[in-house]
């Protein structure tokens, strides 16, 4: 379906050369959810932005490939590219404010995509945009059609959001911390309408959260980010059961967990913080936090291993 292969976005900055995606391969199989998860800086929106080449100025792709509809995205001409983007390739941001326009009413917003791409009039776009807005569970569309985000509560904008990205019936949906902004209920309710439009309309999704949780409720396989890099990837089941990766150990083991009362255990969070991908240390990146690190470990870059079939690990002791 659509297929990653050692993707490396730069970016260019006074300080140096910004390595924020550094050799990351993954796919996502048609109708597939596919999770991509870590912490804060660790080149999760820069991979999705990639996908679509909507990088900013100062960013270039070094090298790799995206494979999707028997072409490469990194190399398509930008008028080929225009016609996938929003069409066949639909992306939901995390903050729906700043990426609706605000003067504009959001059933103006969502018949864009149909107009632009489905060369829609307007009266037909109007009965889609309804349909659309019905199936994302936004009540009384009749009404809601002519209002402006602003009118519209947190978890609605994110719902004319995802009204908006699925209006053409896109392959693939890449949303990136779709819930991120919203309350634990709303949140839930997202995820459940995720769910139920990927059921429907077979399109595969790229899940991007820094919540392992919601990974576990949602998708098929997963990739943990750190630093740039994959450092582990696996069928969600396997790595919940059996994480190779000290950092994915860390991950679940900070995840907060219910035991008997309310009450959510103490959070075991992984000590240190992501280093900058400016000056990355040479061996592995994760070794400054690491409590398993050994002299290997700094000597040379850990290669990716296949320690089971599908379970990929970029530790040397995993
Ligand atoms: N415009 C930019 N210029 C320089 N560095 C950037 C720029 N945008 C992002 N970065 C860097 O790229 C890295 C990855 O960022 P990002 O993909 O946004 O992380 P996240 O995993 O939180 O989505 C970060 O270290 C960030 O500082
Ligand atoms: S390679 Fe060494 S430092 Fe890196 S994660 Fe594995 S044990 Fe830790
Ligand atoms: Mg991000």
């Amino acid at each position: 379906m659509v297929s990653v292969e050692d993707l490396r976005t730069y970016f260019d900055t006074p300080e140096g050369i910004v390595r924020a995606v550094d050799g990351v391969r993954f796919q996502v199989p048609r109708g597939k959810v596919f999770g991509l998860v870590g912490e804060s800086g660790c080149g999760k929106s820069v991979t999705a932005l990639s996908i679509l080449r909507v990088l900013p100025p100062n960013a270039r792709i070094v090298s790799g490939q995206i494979l999707f509809d028997h072409g490469d995205l990194c190399r398509l001409p930008e008028a080929a590219l225009q016609r996938i983007r929003g069409n066949r390739i639909a992306m939901i941001f995390q903050e729906p404010l700043t990426s609706l326009n605000p003067v504009f009413s959001i059933g103006y917003q969502i018949a864009e995509p149909l107009r632009i791409h489905q060369g829609l009039g307007r009266r037909e776009a109007v009965t889609q945009v309804m349909d659309l807005l019905r199936a994302v569970g936004i009540p009384d569309p009749e009404t809601r059609i002519r209002e402006y985000p602003h009118q519209l509560s947190g978890g609605m904008r994110q719902r004319v959001m995802i009204a908006m990205a699925i209006a053409t019936r896109p392959a693939l949906l890449i949303a990136d911390e779709p819930t991120t902004a919203l309350d634990a209920t709303i949140q839930a309710q997202i995820l459940d309408l995720l769910a139920e439009i990927r059921a429907t309309t077979g399109s595969a999704l790229l899940l991007i959260t820094h919540d392992l949780g919601i990974i576990a409720e949602t998708a098929d396989a997963v990739a943990i980010m750190y630093a740039g890099e994959i450092v582990e990837q696996a069928a969600t089941t396997t790595l919940f059961t059996h994480p190779a990766h000290p950092y994915t150990q860390g991950l679940l083991a900070s995840l907060p967990r219910h035991e008997g009362g309310d009450r959510p255990r103490r959070l075991h969070a992984i000590p240190g913080t992501v280093p900058k991908p400016i000056n990355l240390p040479e061996g592995c990146r994760f070794a400054p936090r690491c409590g398993r690190c050994i002299e290997a470990c700094t000597a040379a870059h850990p290669a990716v291993r296949e320690i089971a079939p599908g379970h990929l690990v970029r530790c040397i002791r995993a």
